[in-house]
């Protein structure tokens, strides 16, 4: 076989066999296959698309390029979540206690923020002493203990992505359906649980900023999971307007936990529940609608309240700061925006908040910045709301006050006003299962 070959089949159209696409990947990792041609292919790719069965055997190449994590240890059906990442999103934070408190089990890998979007794992870190990389054995004894671990991507989990993604970062070619399914897969698959919820961003602070592209890549994802032997659904949920109103780590920590307690954000709390219902559901606990008033009564019950103190603990964290937000490090300096004009909030640069937030610390531009656990934004205002001028609108924290200007004039320039109530879409969109599309 010649990689030569295998781009210029791809490049003609035409579908690739499992054992081309092992041939190029697992080449392209060993270090048989150069860079140049591995371009070409993804390029190829990237021009041509690839069928459901071509994807899927992709992303199982690349989920076994390194560690396929066995969770065999752990009793019953494991569950997992993945967002496409946004602004403000806590959900992880609150959906799995409350899938654990229904008796599914988490045994959950997270990541960390990068850019616009924050991560799981230091918004956990934000608590103090939190541990979130355990040895494997320390792992699976926390989740069949208490139910439930989220911690951070250990071990040498798909590697041909990591590889691949470089790649794609600087030829062009990250903007495919086919390549982001199987890369955002080919983790998840390592990560080994049984069943998978996608949670995909649309919306101006989304990786995949229309619908129809969203539909596209959460169809791509579903198939790959089946094709794999994983139970798989996505929803597609609004990312136009940050999620909740806190932006930032511990802002953020203290908001998952309103809402476990009963008293969060309608936005963020709908959603959640959604999310949580359709976990329960791939997880057979029942109809979406029995999941939806069972997780709504993990809630009321204060069943998903401990499950989250239980994690925490379990971790090492101090679970003083969920009970009273107080305790939390606090920002050396707070800052109120006002708005600069009278009128309705009629859209927010999603995004733009996201960098806004970053610029005060509470997220990293690249992998080796540090980050501020205390810093961050909460709305006070959002899409659809009025606003009188010289209203204070969100409220900045801070380390230092130099980062404040900058920040404010980034979130001004984001907001857009006008006298007419803006239409908001629903909240989450459409539902995506083996069986089909499903528009909300
Ligand atoms: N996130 C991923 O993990 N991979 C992509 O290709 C895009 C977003």
């Amino acid at each position: 076989m010649r990689m030569y070959d295998i781009i210029a089949k791809k490049r003609d159209g035409h579908q690739l066999t499992r054992q081309e696409l092992e041939f190029a990947v697992n080449g392209f990792v060993g270090g048989s296959v150069p860079d140049y041609q591995m371009s070409a292919l993804l390029m190829a790719i990237y021009l041509k698309g690839m069928t459901e069965q071509e994807t899927a055997e992709l992303t199982d190449i690349m989920a076994h390029s390194g560690d396929m994590v066995d969770l065999s240890a752990i009793q019953g059906i494991k569950a997992d979540k993945h967002s496409t990442g946004g602004v403000g999103d806590k959900t992880t934070l609150v959906i799995t206690p409350i899938v654990a408190a229904c008796g599914v089990k988490i045994a959950k890998m997270s990541g960390r923020g990068l850019g616009h979007t924050g991560g799981t794992v230091d918004k956990m870190e934000s608590v103090p002493g939190t541990r979130t990389a355990l040895e494997p054995e320390e792992f699976f004894r926390q989740v069949n203990d208490i139910g439930i671990s989220v911690i951070g991507q250990s071990g040498n989990l798909a590697p041909a992505d990591k590889k691949m993604y470089a790649l794609r970062d600087v030829t062009a070619t990250v903007s495919s359906i086919p390549l982001i399914a199987s890369s955002i897969m080919s983790k998840k698959l390592a990560a080994g649980s049984d069943c998978i919820l996608l949670d995909v961003k649309t919306g101006n602070g989304a990786f995949m900023k229309t619908l129809d592209d969203s539909i596209a890549l959460a169809q791509a994802m579903v198939s790959i999971g089946w094709h794999n032997g994983r139970k798989v659904a996505a929803l597609i949920t609004d990312m136009d307007t940050p999620l909740g109103h806190n932006i930032g780590n511990s802002l953020e920590v203290m908001e998952s936990v309103q809402v476990l307690k009963g008293n969060g954000p309608e936005d963020l709390t709908q959603v959640c529940y959604q999310l949580a219902a359709n976990m329960l559901h791939l997880a057979g606990k029942g109809t979406v609608e029995e999941c939806l008033s069972m997780a709504k009564q993990a809630v009321e019950s204060g069943a998903a309240m401990e499950k989250l103190r239980q994690m925490f603990q379990a971790q090492g964290g101090d679970v003083r700061v969920l009970d009273d937000p107080n305790q939390f490090e606090k920002a050396a300096y707070e800052y109120a925006v006002t708005a600069p004009e009278t009128g309705y909030i009629t859209q927010m640069d999603t995004e733009q908040v996201g960098i806004s937030s970053v610029l005060l610390g509470a997220g990293r531009i690249t992998k080796e910045d540090s980050i501020d656990y205390a810093a961050g934004i909460v709305l006070h205002k959002k899409t659809g709301d009025w606003v009188e001028k010289g209203e204070c609108i969100a409220t900045f924290y801070a380390q230092s006050q130099d980062k404040f200007q900058p920040a404010e004039e980034l979130f001004c320039s984001a907001l857009s006003f006008g006298q007419e109530k803006p239409v908001l879409p629903p909240l989450v969109m459409a539902r995506i299962t083996k069986d089909g599309v499903e528009r909300f």
